[in-house]
């Protein structure tokens, strides 16, 4: 399938995690397209099958920056047909744990897409979980 990956990170955790679901994609077979969501628009959307997207949370419960405004355009696009799955870091100790993912992932069910995994959260220091979300992605079909 044609994927993209679009990511918003501020300090540099869900970027690296997004290039970790990147090559599990590309392990899955597909053809895969990485971008910032600074370089993105909603619109992209429409030229892909498969969407991956991945946003860290900050300030009690909200996307990353760069995301809100990508995410308050997205309202309209039609994504029905399409499969997505969602991933971010955050961090526990935060009253509303990554609650950027599940805001993604209501969106895009809102829009019609069909989420094809349990969306992945990572808590804290991503070392260990950058593997682990790699074998996330590969198995996505
Ligand atoms: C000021 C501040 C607010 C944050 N708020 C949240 C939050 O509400 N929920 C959460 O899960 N993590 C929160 N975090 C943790 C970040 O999401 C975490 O550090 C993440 O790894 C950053 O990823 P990024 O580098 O991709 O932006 C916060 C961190 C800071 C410094």
């Amino acid at each position: 399938m044609k994927a993209i990956v679009i990511f918003g990170s501020t300090t540099g955790n869900t970027e690296e995690v997004a290039n970790y679901v990147t090559n599990g994609l590309k392990d899955a077979g597909h053809e895969v397209t990485l971008k910032n969501v600074l370089d993105a628009n909603p619109e992209d959307l429409m030229g892909y099958d498969l969407i991956a997207l991945g946003s860290s949370t900050w300030n009690d419960g909200e996307l990353q920056d760069d995301f809100i405004p990508f995410y308050e355009n997205m309202t309209g696009i039609d994504l029905k047909g399409k499969k997505a799955i969602i991933f971010g870091c955050g961090e526990s100790i935060y009253d509303h744990f990554c609650t950027a993912v599940d805001t993604l992932e209501k969106k895009l069910q809102e829009l019609g897409a069909e989420i094809v995994a349990k969306s992945y959260k990572i808590d804290g220091d991503i070392a260990d979980d950058l593997p682990k979300v790699k074998e996330w992605a590969s198995v996505v079909k």
